[in-house]
């Protein structure tokens, strides 16, 4: 299949593009480079081992767009990952998050509609979720309105999405709704290239094990969990991106249907545990203090996967120690290529 990526240079984007070329698929990548680099379209294109057609472009330029599907007509599916994602910035600047991810999301719909694209594969989050009354969380868990314009962004994307699936005769739509992807790939090639100060988890873990930040804070102990820290799914971003695939591929067999899939491993860790995976695992060892609780921030959730094992025949297989070691030597490539 030929499938157009649109943020297919960001994190999970390359990662997903990597693995439907090992699924024997080709790509078309849309990215505008606004949270991504340049430099990983070489990177994947030497680990997929061709040429793999790229667009510098804003998905918010619909004429742009267009012009592309145009070029790359037919396409067999689209996976839709280009987005803003950074919760606390889409407090400070909601319209441009509801700029790109809803107007966005509806220039990819026109163009669905105007090109008769059969399959879609969407981003979404656990955030739509929220802070559920059980854990795990099911797919027919409620899902709720965020204290965020990126949570909400989601959630008004999926019920577009939902409608507009039900709507039109042709199009079958599959969100995956990510619990916490951490990772890079085995060959330490590509891997999450945060700008700034990071906000999550993990590259603040690397980048201070690599010396660029002095210390980790750990965000509040007195959560009512097994150590205080607050519990998340922590998914390897590679078995995230083997989910796009058996998803985009579903969708060739189930014409016309819309689904929400869980994608996590079904277990959830807390902070000091992902810490300690950390140290085992790379022998580095870590600095952090406790501080208080992130504003914001739940207190755990991680998925019930029966639904997408069941449907999707797809189960993450990467343990926690693999994801961390995976993060550390990817940060280790990356310091090189640097120095
Ligand atoms: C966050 C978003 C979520 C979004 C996801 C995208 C919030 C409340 N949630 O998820 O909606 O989909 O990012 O990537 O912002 N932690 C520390 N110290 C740090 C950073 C994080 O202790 O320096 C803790 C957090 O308190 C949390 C866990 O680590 O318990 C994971 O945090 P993070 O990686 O930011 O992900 P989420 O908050 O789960």
């Amino acid at each position: 299949m030929k499938i157009l990526v649109t943020g297919g240079l960001g994190y999970i984007g390359s990662h997903t593009v990597a693995e439907l070329y090992r699924h024997g698929h080709q790509a078309v990548i849309i990215d505008d480079l606004s949270n991504s680099s340049r430099q990983v379209l070489p990177a994947l294109e030497n680990l997929v081992g061709t040429n793999i057609p790229f667009y510098q472009l804003d998905i918010l330029n619909q004429d742009g767009l267009a012009r592309v599907f145009e070029q790359e007509f037919p396409v067999d599916g689209i996976i839709h990952f280009a987005a803003k994602k950074a919760v606390n910035e889409s407090l400070q600047k909601p319209l441009i998050y509801f700029e790109n991810n809803i107007t966005g999301l509806l220039n990819i719909v026109r163009c669905v509609e105007d090109f008769n694209v059969n399959n879609l594969v969407f981003s979404s989050s656990c955030t739509v979720y929220g802070q559920p009354e059980r854990v795990p969380v099911t797919e027919s868990t409620p899902t709720t309105r965020s204290v965020t314009p990126y949570g909400n962004s989601k959630l008004i994307a999926e019920m577009i999405l939902e409608e507009y699936t039900r709507l039109h005769k042709g199009l079958g739509t599959v969100m995956l709704r990510y619990f916490n992807p951490v990772g890079a790939h085995e060959s330490a090639t590509i891997g999450e290239l945060p700008i700034g100060v990071p906000a999550n988890l993990m590259p603040f873990i690397t980048q201070t094990a690599a010396g660029v930040r002095e210390r980790l804070k750990v965000f509040g102990s007195d959560y009512n969990t097994r150590d205080g820290t607050a519990i998340r799914d922590y998914i390897h971003v590679v078995d995230l991106a083997d989910a796009h695939v058996k998803a985009i591929e579903w969708l060739q067999e189930h014409p016309d249907e819309v689904e929400f899939f869980n994608v996590g491993t079904g277990t959830g860790q807390t902070v000091l545990e992902v810490i300690e995976s950390f140290e085992r695992s790379t022998g580095q060892k870590l600095n952090y203090e406790i501080v208080g609780r992130r504003e914001g921030d739940i207190e755990q959730i991680w998925a019930d996967t029966t639904k997408v094992e069941q449907v999707l025949g797809w189960k993450a297989t990467r343990t926690l120690d693999e994801m961390t070691s995976s993060a550390w030597k990817w940060e280790c490539a990356l310091r090189a290529q640097k120095s």
